[in-house]
């Protein structure tokens, strides 16, 4: 069965909208997102315009800053220091892949924890492992929002994550291991990756390879949750998965587009919200 991430993350973002209503009507301050994005990557400029459009659609405030390609590592810091200290903006994101000439992990050390919605600061990822309340990465978020949907208990489940990214394998393997999965991360260099993936009970394919797992991949019953943003050799979007040969053997899957994609800008948005709550109250001092 499909496991549609398109829809989920429309009921997701209405209840944000409902919810940020509700902060207009009661004349609060409204959550703010600020995402900056330096150069002309194609791919970056239209993730980054879908944030904006998601933010207008539930009525945050969201703004971003275009900078230049050669922009200096000294100036785009300047720029993150100044959302640090801006007492409107809720949410930073660093659009990535940022240019060679920038230290990357310099800029995402950079910004407030506080204001972390991308979860990529060590303080977050700290408070991931031990289990703290932190803001978590978006997409690993959607992912666990998908299995919630379809009421799957981890309790005992093997789960094999293909995918060793700090964005992705990493952090999806620690929220699977908190709800109480057997979880192994594999990857490119893994040994006998089939017969691995054969015993998941949930595979999660973030390799970023077009179509890499078969139904030789899959095991009878399994829920199969598709990171992969590829192309195929007609220029078609494809996951990881090759999900004609596999939809038949899974109990569920996500397709691509429309699985896990959709849900990492629901959980951006409510990252950001998260993240509103949580400066409001402190600043009320509660
Ligand atoms: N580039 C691709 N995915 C992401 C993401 O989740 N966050 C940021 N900041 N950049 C990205």
């Amino acid at each position: 069965m499909n496991i549609d991430g398109k829809l989920i993350s429309a009921k997701r973002k209405d209840a944000l909208k409902q919810e940020i209503e509700k902060l207009k009507n009661e004349g609060k301050r409204i959550p703010k997102l600020s995402v900056v994005l330096v150069g002309n990557n194609q791919a970056s400029q239209t993730y980054v315009r879908n944030k904006d459009k998601a933010c207008a659609y539930v009525g945050m405030l969201s703004d971003v800053i275009r900078l230049d390609e050669q922009i200096s590592e000294e100036e785009l810091m300047q720029v993150v220091q100044q959302l640090n200290q801006d007492e409107q903006v809720d949410g930073i994101l660093v659009q990535l892949p940022l240019p060679s000439h920038i230290h990357e992990e310099k800029i995402l050390n950079l910004i407030d924890p506080q204001k972390d919605v991308d979860g990529f600061h060590p303080i977050n990822v700290a408070k991931l492992v031990l289990g703290q309340n932190g803001l978590v990465p978006c997409t690993p978020q959607g992912m666990m929002v998908l299995l919630d949907e379809i009421n799957y208990d981890l309790t005992g489940k093997e789960v094999v994550v293909v995918g060793r990214s700090n964005i992705v394998g990493k952090p999806v393997a620690l929220l699977c291991l908190h709800k109480h999965a057997t979880v192994t991360i594999a990857h490119s260099r893994t040994m006998n990756l089939a017969s691995l993936c054969q015993r998941a009970d949930v595979l999660i394919a973030a390799i970023g390879k077009p179509k890499f797992f078969n139904r030789d991949y899959i095991k009878k019953g399994a829920v199969v949750l598709d990171v992969g943003i590829n192309r195929d050799e007609n220029n078609k979007l494809c996951g990881d998965v090759d999900y004609e040969d596999v939809k038949d053997i899974a109990a569920y899957i996500t397709p691509v587009p429309g699985g896990v994609g959709p849900m990492t800008i629901a959980m951006l948005l409510e990252n950001t919200l998260k993240a509103y709550y949580q400066r409001e109250e402190k600043k009320n001092g509660i």
